[in-house]
């Protein structure tokens, strides 16, 4: 099965980050599976300019690292969406990826167009944050609800982190790795 994990953080090896790999290392105890990252802080993704070229074709007319994130996402079989809290939400770098599915959410919407995938793909998303309030990922986690279901992708149950701040927070942690490591482990036992 294919895994794509989207990161969403500018830090290429904060909490974030690691609870990517260690979920990573989780799912890769079960044969049959491949891991990719994208780091969209090293790629291009310009915000959607909300112009409406996506409405006639379900294309997007923007000509930049999206179009490889498209084709990538259409292909996952699982869907990571991996970003520390922001101020209560997903940071700018995911929420440009979000933002330029529209073009998904034209081809479904407005053109009609129904994915031949035999079976659904499931998403998930991974965040962690700093403090540790009831709400601190409502913000995210509906967010990635209403992407998910444009994709048509199942909402998995998410992976969520409080308590870490500093960029090696996590990797200090013993606990919560192992943690993260069976979150990837068993979500290879739900298909
Ligand atoms: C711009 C910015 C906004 C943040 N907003 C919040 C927030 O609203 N709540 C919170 O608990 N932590 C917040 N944080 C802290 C991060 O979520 C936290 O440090 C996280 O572990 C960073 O993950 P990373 O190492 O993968 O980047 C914020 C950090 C930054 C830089």
């Amino acid at each position: 099965m294919k895994n794509l994990f989207i990161l969403g953080s500018p830090r290429a090896n904060g909490n974030s980050a690691t609870m990517a790999k260690s979920v990573a290392e989780g799912i890769l105890e079960t044969p049959g599976n491949t891991i990719e990252y994208s780091h969209l802080n090293k790629l291009t993704v310009q915000p959607c300019q909300g112009c409406g070229g996506c409405n006639k074709t379900g294309e997007c007319v923007i000509n930049d690292d999206m179009q490889e994130l498209y084709t990538k996402t259409r292909s996952a079989d699982r869907l990571f969406l991996v970003s520390p809290i922001y101020f209560y939400s997903v940071t700018a770098q995911l929420k440009c990826y979000i933002d330029r599915c529209q073009a998904q959410w034209a081809r479904k919407y407005l053109l009609n167009h129904h994915d031949t995938k035999t079976s659904r793909p499931t998403g998930y998303l991974l965040s962690c944050a700093a403090t540790s309030g009831d709400k601190l990922f409502d913000g995210s986690i509906l967010i990635v609800k209403c992407l998910f279901d444009t994709l048509n992708i199942h909402f998995g149950s998410p992976l969520l982190l409080r308590n870490l701040e500093k960029i090696d927070s996590l990797s200090k942690t013993p606990d919560k790795l192992a943690y993260c490591r069976k979150f990837g482990t068993e979500l290879t036992k739900d298909l």
